[in-house]
């Protein structure tokens, strides 16, 4: 009888043996906690897409023009409709979606309603003082690399408007492009392919 199974208390002292071996490694109790972090983080994102916390601002309508440097100076975010555009060598790029950066009181406010290629090129957020089409020409070949690849950014995540026009330069007119809203009534007058029933031949 003295010798009796220590099955009763071999998992307790089992589990402590383990629990003491992670918590004897700081290295273990940092590895639990970034485990505990990411799988924090993990379920609240996957919380947050059920339920937006911001309410999603309303679509502005796309517009579709070319501007000067004057008339690019309005869309700076402090207009009623809100909207931000942003020039990139010459391309003028619509980003109201990205408005808590190029918006008012944003980090990269001094880029809204401008032509930021310059300040994008050479990092700096201070909006130039240089009045007049920034023709970009000074910049070395690194500046220019960099130019380019944030337009890729900014292409890639953002609408296109039109171009910046240089001093003298008449705006296109692209009154006869871009009614893709058309296209929907039209699309539905046409009968869908039904592929969901497998064809029996
Ligand atoms: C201490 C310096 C900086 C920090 C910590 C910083 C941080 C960040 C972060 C975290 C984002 C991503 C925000 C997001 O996607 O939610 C971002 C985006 C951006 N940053 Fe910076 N940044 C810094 C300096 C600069 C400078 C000097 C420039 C000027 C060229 C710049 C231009 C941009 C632009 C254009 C974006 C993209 C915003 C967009 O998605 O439209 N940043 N920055
Ligand atoms: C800027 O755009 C012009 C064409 O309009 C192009 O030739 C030039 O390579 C571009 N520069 C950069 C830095 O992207
Ligand atoms: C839609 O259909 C009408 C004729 O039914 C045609 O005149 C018009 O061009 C079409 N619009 C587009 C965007 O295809």
């Amino acid at each position: 009888m003295a010798d009796s199974p220590d099955s009763p208390d071999s998992s307790p002292s089992f589990l402590s043996g383990i629990i003491n071996e992670i918590f004897s490694s700081y290295l273990n109790i940092a590895l639990i906690g970034l485990i505990a972090f990411l799988l924090y983080k993990i379920v609240r994102s996957s919380n947050d897409t059920s339920t937006p916390s911001a309410p999603p601002e309303p679509e502005l309508p796309k517009i579709r023009r070319d501007f000067t440097i004057k008339e690019l100076k309005e869309f700076d975010g402090n207009q009623p409709d809100g909207r931000v555009l942003v020039a990139v060598n010459g391309s003028v790029y619509d980003v109201t979606k990205g408005k808590r950066f190029y918006g008012p009181g944003g980090p990269y406010a001094a880029f809204g309603g401008r032509d930021a290629s310059r300040g994008l090129a050479t990092f700096s957020v201070v909006s130039s003082d240089k009045e007049g089409y920034d023709d970009l020409s000074d910049l070395n070949s690194m500046e220019m690399d960099s130019v380019r690849e944030w337009e890729l950014q900014f292409k890639e995540k953002y609408e296109y408007v039109g171009r910046l026009l240089k001093p003298g330069e008449e705006p296109a007119s692209y009154s006869d492009e871009e009614d893709d809203n058309q296209q929907d009534s039209n699309a539905s007058n046409k009968p869908i392919n039904a592929d969901d029933k497998p064809k029996a031949e």
